[in-house]
């Protein structure tokens, strides 16, 4: 199969599966349907679902099959939405645009936006804990998966994260907080996408420690390349403003290195994500591809 059909088969299952989440929520609220629509609004506009898609793949090289991570694969989706809502808010970047789409706080103005974020990251762990408790051999395995994605939502990671970025604006971090600053806002959730279905699953401690190799990288690589396309790219493609950086005054790895050299480092990291899969054969051949294709999206 080649590597664009394998994603959008991977992206069609998890559209299906929070598409069906949100229905439901849908049809049996009453009083919280501004709510549930604000939340409904930002999950269902889109995005690349990368995210889960990673969760699924990981499943996949480990057991040969999807499904049993898919609440994995939701609940990180709703964890990744919230971030992006709270994200765009004026207290933040300020962004009106955001999957194509006005921002949700533009349409729903920032009361609800701030707590369409607070419901998307509790009904994530609420998903997680249910899944935990139906899931009686695996119960132990999920409450595990589900600390790795707390910790990795949290204050040591993508909020810790969001914090070194805030504290970046008109002061420019040094090299070294700049890497940690992109391992933790971004780089933390997605090496959760990875790691918590590896555990859910028992994966054996080398087939863990050659993943978390894996995801360490593409996780800083997913954010050099975010950098690089908020000045090279266009807003029409990105469904995102491009310049939002600039405007904010934030220390990214183009405003330290340049496009050039950023573009070298981000190539450098893909390289090491790669090398990172040396133990496993062509069962991983979509991780591996995976790899390049965030390096090289345009979007
Ligand atoms: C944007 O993430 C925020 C970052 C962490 C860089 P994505 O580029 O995955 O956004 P969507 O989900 O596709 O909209
Ligand atoms: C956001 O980084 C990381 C998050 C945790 C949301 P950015 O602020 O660069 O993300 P975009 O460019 O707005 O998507
Ligand atoms: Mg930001
Ligand atoms: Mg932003
Ligand atoms: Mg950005």
């Amino acid at each position: 199969m080649d590597y664009k059909a394998e994603f959008q088969n991977l992206q069609g299952l998890v559209n299906n599966y929070i598409k069906s989440y949100f229905d439901d929520l849908l049809k049996s609220s009453v009083l919280e349907k501004n709510l549930i629509n604000s939340m409904a609004y930002s999950i269902m506009s889109g995005g690349k679902r990368i995210r889960p898609v990673l969760s699924l793949a990981t499943a996949k090289v480990l057991i040969g099959s999807a499904d049993e991570v898919m609440p994995i694969a939701a609940a990180i989706e709703m964890i990744h939405t919230y971030s992006l809502i709270h994200d765009d808010l004026p207290a933040m970047d300020n962004d009106d645009f955001r999957r194509g789409i006005a921002t949700n706080h533009k349409v729903y103005g920032e009361a609800m936006a701030i707590l369409a974020g607070d419901a998307l990251l509790n009904e994530a762990f609420e998903l997680l804990l249910k899944t935990s408790l139906n899931s009686e051999s695996g119960m132990e395995q999920m409450i595990k998966a589900s600390v790795i994605i707390s910790e990795a939502a949290g204050k040591c990671g993508m909020i810790g994260g969001q914090v070194i970025d805030m504290e970046s604006e008109r002061n420019e971090v040094p090299a070294e907080l700049l890497k940690q600053m992109h391992r933790k806002k971004t780089g933390a959730l997605l090496k959760a996408c990875i790691l918590a279905p590896a555990v859910f699953l028992g994966a054996s401690g080398e087939v863990t420690d050659a993943l978390s190799e894996y995801a360490e990288h593409i996780g800083v690589a997913f954010q050099i390349k975010d950098d690089i396309l908020d000045v090279v790219s266009t807003a029409e493609e990105l469904g995102k403003p491009v310049g939002s950086d600039a405007k904010n005054m934030k220390t990214t790895y183009v405003s330290i290195y340049g496009v050039d050299k950023a573009g070298k480092m981000l190539r450098d990291t893909t390289n090491k994500a790669i090398d990172a899969l040396g133990c496993f054969g062509s069962e991983a051949w979509f991780l591996r591809e995976t790899a390049l294709y965030i390096a090289n999206r345009s979007n």
